[in-house]
């Protein structure tokens, strides 16, 4: 018997997707470094379906049937080069390496050159859905080359998340995009819970209403345009009592959140690809300043507050949903811009329609909201250049703004920080604004630096003799 795909790495997202794999058919070779892991799933979960057994490398690549397809699974960074370094020697060309690990995208990128040059296939895929979702059925974002997504593809599909029948799993583009597109899921990913945690802080020092009660108002919620995977899951953890002090569960959590980079890799390519990723990088920033706990303390005593008694408007709970609402759909616009930036950049002919529908169901940011999305790109001509142009969205978006504006401007004068309800809408008003002060910032840029700047009124490239009489010459070259 020889298996369709070898996994190496057991812990337990391997483990999973290895079980995932058998109970869809498959018969699957499993290695692990140290052996009592593989002898411990065989053990517990062996009835799944057809595993082989191996101890070494070499042993799991004897038993695939070719092309073969190894599965990575192990920490992302050095671990995976150093399984590569292990496997490239023992395979063949038109084998197919696969890392499903949140790997950064530059790093798919180096491994996929490298692999290339062997004449072996290397295919960075993106697995979002946590531990659940990778037995039950992940989203998954397979990039690498088309060839190699001939081959492996079939199983993906087979073993990912269904929408409608439809399964959450699609070639993204070649080299890292796969593992681009989870980077950027997982940016929004952080958007997504940070406004949930301001909406969550503002319901509660805004308008005084206990984490129990609020898991009623979170799963209303889900019942309309927010519905989703994150909010269903806040109205569990805030309905959640402490079983040791009787306390609400939040309440007795310290509040600082971690995080293991992937939110912190997309504000970074955001940046160097200058795209304006401003409510995913509030969000970045927002989990940095709860961990400063030693700073926290000392400010909390020692900063004013000066916050003004304002009424909370009756219509808060409902002001509060539909800024959420807002916030995040700008978290989204801003993911989906990054990723027609980087479509532009490294050549990946990203399909945006395509993106959205693999999102709908396995991974984390799962939403009601992706199907909307999905259908926005659907229809090449009608593709908005911004997501908050899809006419759905701007309809959406614009009944919002009302209440948007009041949390905030409630949020400010009760000294409540709601770091990406303010930064969306800031780039919301930016974005639809007519005269940016960017000009300014060109005339001064001129003025200190000779930087240069273009007219409104005609073609060409100025600079102001500002040392001299201040008339206005042509200039060719730009600093
Ligand atoms: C997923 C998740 C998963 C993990 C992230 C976030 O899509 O299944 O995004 O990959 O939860 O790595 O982790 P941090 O919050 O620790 O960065």
């Amino acid at each position: 018997m020889s298996a369709q795909i070898g996994v190496t790495g057991l812990a337990v997202m391997g483990a999973n997707l290895a079980r995932n794999l058998a109970r869809n058919g498959y018969t699957v070779a499993l290695h692990n470094r140290s052996v009592e892991k593989t002898d411990a799933l065989l053990h517990k979960h062996g009835g799944d379906g057809d595993f082989i057994r191996t101890e070494t490398l070499q042993e799991l690549v004897d038993s695939l049937e070719k092309p073969r397809r190894v599965l990575i699974m192990v920490k992302a960074g050095k671990p995976v080069d150093s399984v590569i370094d292990q496997l490239t020697p023992l395979l063949e060309p038109g084998d197919i390496v696969i890392d499903g690990g949140n790997s950064h995208y530059e790093d798919t990128r180096r491994r996929e050159a490298a692999l290339s040059e062997h004449d072996l296939h290397f295919v960075g895929v993106g697995v979002s859905g946590g531990e659940e979702g990778a037995l039950l059925g992940p989203s998954i974002m397979p990039g690498g080359s088309r060839e190699s997504y001939d081959s492996l593809g079939p199983m993906l599909e087979k073993i990912s998340a269904k929408y409608d029948g439809e399964p959450c799993c699609r070639w993204i583009g070649t080299d890292g995009a796969g593992h681009f597109v989870k980077m950027v899921h997982n940016g929004i990913e952080y958007a997504d819970m940070q406004v949930i945690g301001e909406a969550f802080d503002l319901l509660r020092s805004g308008a005084g209403i206990e984490p129990a009660d609020q898991a009623k108002i979170f799963t209303d919620w889900n019942a309309g345009t927010l519905s989703s995977f994150l909010i269903e899951i806040t109205a569990e953890v805030l309905g959640h009592t402490d079983a040791r002090t009787g306390k609400p569960f939040v309440d007795v959590v310290v509040d600082a959140a971690g995080q293991k980079g992937t939110g912190r890799w997309t504000v970074v390519s955001a940046l160097e690809l200058g795209s304006p990723t401003s409510g995913i990088a509030e969000s970045v920033f927002a989990r940095a300043l709860s961990s400063q706990l030693e700073q926290r303390l000392k400010a909390q005593d020692a900063l004013q507050g000066h916050e003004a008694t304002v009424e909370v408007p009756e219509t808060f709970v409902e002001d509060v949903r539909l800024a959420l609402y807002a916030s995040k759909l700008v978290s989204y616009a801003q993911g989906i811009d990054m990723l027609t930036a980087a479509a532009k950049e490294y050549g990946w002919d990203l399909n945006l329609e395509e993106i959205a529908s693999l999102w709908r169901a396995g991974c984390i940011i799962r939403a009601e909201l992706l199907d909307d999305i999905m259908k926005a790109y659907a229809v090449a001509d009608e593709r908005p250049a911004n997501l908050l142009l899809a006419p759905a969205f701007t309809e959406a978006i614009a009944g919002a703004i009302p209440a948007w504006r009041r949390v905030v401007a409630t949020a400010v004068q009760l000294g409540i920080p709601v770091p990406v309800f303010s930064a969306s809408l800031a780039y919301y008003d930016g974005l639809r604004r007519k005269r940016l002060p960017a000009a300014l910032t060109q005339g001064l840029r001129d003025l200190f630096g000779a930087h240069t700047y273009n007219r409104v009124d005609t073609d060409g490239t100025f600079h102001t003799l500002w040392g001299e009489d201040k008339s206005e010459i042509e200039a060719v070259d730009t600093h």
